[in-house]
């Protein structure tokens, strides 16, 4: 793969601000589909001004902490479980943003941080891992400043399941592919809470192909298997591709729809 021939690819000219970073160093940091794509979409419904604080939760290995930091002059609390800090802190060094973010080595549901202390959150590709149970939104908002913004962008369905996978999936499926969920599907989850109001649920465009175009660009320069670009190109956009959603906390206590317990 030369630099020519990533430059004739889709995603190339789809996302713009990502075209501008180093390919190796896009593929050295992901842990899965492309990290900056996927944050360069979220960015395009979730407003963020320079100054705020943002929370990248579930960061990996802090690329998508680093663009947010370059490209809208957020400052950034990089949180994650399996990637160290140090690691992390050395990364974020060799980006000479060390003033700009913060790199933590914290569990999603025993956070380190005040409460209303983030403008804003945001997740990419792995907020499926933590927060399908009903009471997580709940506990992640409290981190929010009222009327701030949580948004995430995870592998998602086109529409939910009513039973087993469509038969050209079951031959790739593993069993915690079902915190793959539709935009519906998030937006009701989350909306119920009554903690936020769901302003985009959606699916990327097209999405399957630039998850597929990345997995090939990935096993090309890395020789590594693309069992996930077989069962991507099968489905062909039928089933699987990226869910965002956008969600804002409810701007005050009284607005909140439900009941909320506080002991004593
Ligand atoms: C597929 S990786 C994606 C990492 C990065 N956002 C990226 O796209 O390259 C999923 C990330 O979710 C994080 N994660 C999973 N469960 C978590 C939890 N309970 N608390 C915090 N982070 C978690 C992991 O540490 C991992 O880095």
């Amino acid at each position: 793969m030369t630099a020519t021939q990533y430059e004739k690819t889709a995603a190339y000219s789809r996302f713009p601000r990502s075209s501008a970073y180093d390919l190796d160093w896009m593929m050295d940091q992901a842990m899965g589909p492309n990290p900056l794509w996927l944050v360069e979409f979220l960015s395009e419904a979730l407003q963020l001004e320079s100054g705020m604080r943002v929370l990248d939760l579930g960061c990996g290995r802090a690329a998508t902490s680093i663009f947010l930091a370059k490209e809208f002059g957020v400052e950034v609390w990089a949180a994650d479980l399996w990637i160290d800090a140090e690691s992390n802190a050395e990364r974020i060094q060799q980006a000479g943003l060390s003033d700009r973010i913060h790199p933590v080595h914290a569990e999603a549901h025993s956070l380190p941080f005040e409460e209303e202390f983030f403008d804003a959150v945001v997740s990419i590709d792995a907020y499926h891992y933590f927060a399908t149970s009903e009471t997580y939104i709940g506990y992640l908002a409290k981190f929010v400043k009222r009327g701030g913004s949580i948004g995430f962008v995870v592998p998602g369905l086109v529409n939910e399941f009513e039973d087993d996978p469509p038969e050209h999936l079951r031959p790739f499926w593993y069993w915690d592919f079902w915190t793959f969920h539709s935009p519906q599907w998030w937006r009701r989850h989350l909306e119920r809470s009554g903690k936020v109001d769901v302003e985009t649920a959606d699916m990327l465009p097209d999405g399957w192909r630039y998850w597929l175009e990345w997995n090939r660009l990935y096993a090309e320069l890395k020789h590594a298997p693309d069992e996930e670009g077989r069962m991507l190109e099968i489905d062909a956009g039928r089933n699987l591709g990226f869910t965002r959603c956008v969600a804002k906390r409810v701007e005050s206590a009284e607005q909140e729809r439900w009941l909320t317990f506080s002991p004593g």
